[in-house]
């Protein structure tokens, strides 16, 4: 049965920006947060503490964490969290305030090393520290489990796969695990099967959908995910992103057109769908980047 209602988490400043070329800046990050708080997200992934030198765009996480946890740009009934993928960025990571980190995982051998450089089972030994160490610290740490749906370098992932690293992540200590359909190749029939053999090891309550929309399957595939009972979704407005270490990959499904969908079946969410649908418009003017969201362009005035 589909949910009375969603959590949506705003992957758009990290997801979705993590990948552009030209650089942007802190206060345009700190700008977009705003708006989106505004729009009603109480969930947004504000940065990610991981190597300038694989990931310049996300370099001033420091910069956009301290100002959104200390410097009074930030809200205290918001939670903004970051991607931490190993003990040096949890330290930063801390040292900045945060109260919620992640870390992030693949069911692809060949994703884990050209995305994070090492293969799961050593990533799963990276993490366990920093999941300890941020709980130590009354620091809430997600999972992230990517490929969940297919592999840019593999091809099919086993559902049995995903199901095992969700599974690692969540006996770690990860409050919810979230599966990403990476290079958003995925299919509706695929993504509840894969759905069930995750949901044999990890209650539904903590599994998150986070997709890509690289084939337009985005929305479909979160469809077949609420029917199964998904309750959390992960999206970016306006569709921004992609991931640097999967080539074509597109961004995130987009928030607004989540929740244009959401509102329509009836399901409730706390984020405004007008609110929203400006962000996006704001955001990609500012940027100057195609606006990926077919319900924000439908309701913008471009
Ligand atoms: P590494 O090179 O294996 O790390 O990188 P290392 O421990 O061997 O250290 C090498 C150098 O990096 C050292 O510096 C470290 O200090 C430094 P040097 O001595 O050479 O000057 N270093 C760091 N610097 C800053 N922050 C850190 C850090 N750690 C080490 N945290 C590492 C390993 C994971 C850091 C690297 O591979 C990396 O940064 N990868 C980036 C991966 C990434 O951001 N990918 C995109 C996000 S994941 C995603 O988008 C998918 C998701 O959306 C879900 C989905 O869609 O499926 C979540
Ligand atoms: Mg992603």
């Amino acid at each position: 049965a589909l949910p009375a209602s969603v959590r949506l988490v705003e992957v758009g400043p990290r997801d979705g920006l993590q990948n552009e070329p030209e650089p942007i800046s802190t206060e345009i990050k700190l700008e977009l947060i705003e708006r989106l708080a505004d729009a009603g997200h109480t969930h947004i992934e504000a940065a990610s503490f991981v190597s300038p030198k694989w990931v310049p765009q996300m370099a001033d996480h420091s910069q956009v964490m301290r100002a959104l946890m200390h410097e009074g740009k930030g809200r205290p009934d918001i939670n903004y969290s970051a991607l931490t993928p190993n003990l040096k960025g949890l330290e930063e990571a801390l040292a900045s305030g945060v109260q919620e980190v992640a870390v992030f995982g693949a069911a692809s051998e060949s994703f884990s090393q050209k995305n994070i450089n090492c293969s799961i089972a050593e990533s799963l030994e990276r993490f366990a520290p920093v999941v300890e160490r941020a709980r130590a610290e009354g620091v809430r740490v997600r999972g992230y489990v990517s490929c969940v749906l297919g592999c840019p370098y593999e091809g099919e992932i086993s559902p049995a796969m995903v199901a095992q690293v969700t599974r690692a992540l969540d006996d770690m200590g990860c409050y919810e695990v979230s599966l990403g359909d990476t290079i958003g190749t995925g299919t509706p029939l695929k993504a509840k099967r894969m759905l069930e053999a995750v949901a044999r090891e990890v209650p539904m309550e903590r599994l998150a959908a986070h997709f890509h929309d690289t084939y337009g399957q985005a929305l479909a595939n979160l469809m077949a995910v609420l029917e199964e009972g998904v309750a959390v979704v992960d999206s970016s407005v306006a569709g921004l992103g992609g991931c640097p270490y999967a080539k074509g990959a597109a961004g995130n499904v987009a928030t607004e057109d989540v929740v244009y969908l959401l509102k329509g079946l009836g399901i409730q969410c706390s984020v405004d769908l007008e609110r929203i649908a400006a962000v996006g418009d704001w955001m990609t003017r500012t940027i100057n980047r195609p606006n990926r969201s077919k319900a924000g362009v439908a309701l913008s005035s471009r």
